[in-house]
């Protein structure tokens, strides 16, 4: 029998071919490791001078004094669910942050939103499947919907989030066409990438159209801790579980990789009871790590709120240093305003990480990528961050939590530099 070889294969002709035997479908292996390169507008990093190492020093070792021959059974010989101490900080928080009252019973720990993605797509998603998404969304998602052979469908986006009009025809024209989609993902709190923050108005009407069509509603909250007035409207689920009875239709996810660091890999689900044990099921990893979820635990009980504070702080600094930049090298009269027939629109963020750049009509910024490389500059291209690649094409993605100010005017300016000469 004959076997095609796989494109990525890299065996001599004749020797054993272990890429062959794998399945189809898989995505291109991983290139070699990169250091990150001095303008890096990616990847969602946060700032570094802010990581609290000092509070998470002291907290690991009070956390590891209590609890560290806990260590030797999976879960600390607790519940997979993840560590109590975590699961009632979470519940707190959000109850008082988040006008959510919540139980530590309806919180799952995972490691990182990205698994709580992955959960909720293995749950409700199939070969064929559609799921509505905001026009513009975070990548991550677009490719993991993508990877189950299911796809998203873009909803319009103005500036106070998810247009209901356009949400309540695509549900009418999906459900007239037998293809429901699964469920709606939606960013409400500091979307990524525009930096909208849905107002409450709003997301009662997105809620009660995904009650009338009878759709779940995913909502990823992991920038809503960074909204720079510190002040969270309530979750979609809050405003649910509040008007209605029974079982809500919104999954929530958040995160600690924006408000403290994502190298610690732990963020969560809250979902009604039978959800939370019906995703448990699905999360056969042993638990997520233990450490981390202890040792933030005992930091965030004494230090979140004023740690994320400062950071939002800082943040917003960075921000205006990013808009700045933005208008100053991309801005009318700039060299590319001139080149592209037009200036580039900054988006005002509410908060987080990012802002949005919209560039003339006719620009496709991928095109910028590989020189910018050169240069040791990148971005995120419009088309990877949109359902549409083609009406992404002319937006771009920027990430300034990680960069100092001195990085960001020098990087946006390097960047305008390439996109004149190219
Ligand atoms: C909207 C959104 N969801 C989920 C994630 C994944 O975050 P993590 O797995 O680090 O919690 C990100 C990361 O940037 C994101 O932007």
């Amino acid at each position: 029998m004959t076997e095609t070889a796989r494109p990525n294969s890299d065996a001599p002709a004749g020797a054993f071919d272990i890429a062959a035997k794998m399945v189809d479908g898989l995505p291109q292996p991983a290139g070699a490791w990169t250091p990150i390169p001095r303008f890096s507008f990616v990847g969602g990093n946060n700032d570094s001078p802010s990581v609290p190492v000092g509070g998470l020093t002291e907290a690991a070792m009070a956390a590891l004094t209590k609890h560290g021959a806990e260590l030797a059974t999976y879960n600390l010989g607790g519940n997979p669910q993840g560590f109590a101490g975590l699961r009632e900080f979470v519940a707190e928080s959000l109850a008082a942050n988040a006008h959510m009252p919540t139980s530590s019973e309806q919180v799952l720990v995972v490691s990182g939103s990205l698994q709580a993605l992955d959960l909720v797509n293995t749950a409700f998603l199939r070969p064929g499947d559609v799921v509505i998404a905001e026009e513009a969304t975070y990548g991550g998602m677009i490719s993991k919907v993508a990877r189950r052979g299911a796809r998203c469908i873009g909803v319009e986006l103005d500036d106070d989030g998810i247009v209901p009009e356009h949400l309540e025809r695509l549900l009418d024209e999906l459900a007239g066409a037998g293809t429901p989609p699964r469920f709606i993902y939606t960013i409400p709190t500091v979307q990524n990438p525009t930096g909208s923050v849905m107002p409450i108005g709003r997301r009662r009407e997105i809620l009660a159209i995904a009650r009338h069509f009878g759709v779940p509603i995913f909502e990823d909250e992991c920038y809503s801790d960074l909204q720079w007035t510190g002040e969270r409207p309530p979750t979609l689920r809050a405003l649910d579980c509040a008007d209605s009875e029974g079982q809500s239709v919104v999954i929530y996810c958040g995160s600690f990789s924006k408000s403290i660091a994502p190298a610690l890999r732990v963020g969560y689900i809250v979902a009604d009871v039978p959800v939370v044990r019906q995703l448990m099921a699905l999360k056969d990893d042993a638990g997520t790590g233990a450490l981390e979820q202890l040792v933030l635990a005992e930091y965030a009980a004494a230090h979140f709120d004023d740690h994320v504070s400062q950071l939002r702080e800082t943040l917003r600094e960075k921000c205006a240093a990013m808009r700045h930049a933005v208008n100053t090298h991309m801005g009318a009269l700039s060299r590319v305003a001139i080149k592209l027939g037009g200036p580039v629109q900054v988006s005002d963020p509410k908060g987080g990480i990012f802002v949005w750049l919209t560039f003339p009509p006719g620009t496709d910024t991928a095109r910028y990528l590989a020189p910018a490389a050169e240069r040791g500059i990148q971005f995120n291209e419009g088309a990877a961050w949109s359902v549409d690649p083609e009406w992404g094409a002319r937006r771009m993605r920027l990430c300034f939590g990680s960069l100092s100010h001195q990085d960001i005017s020098d990087g946006v300016a390097a960047l305008a530099e390439v996109i004149a000469a190219n």
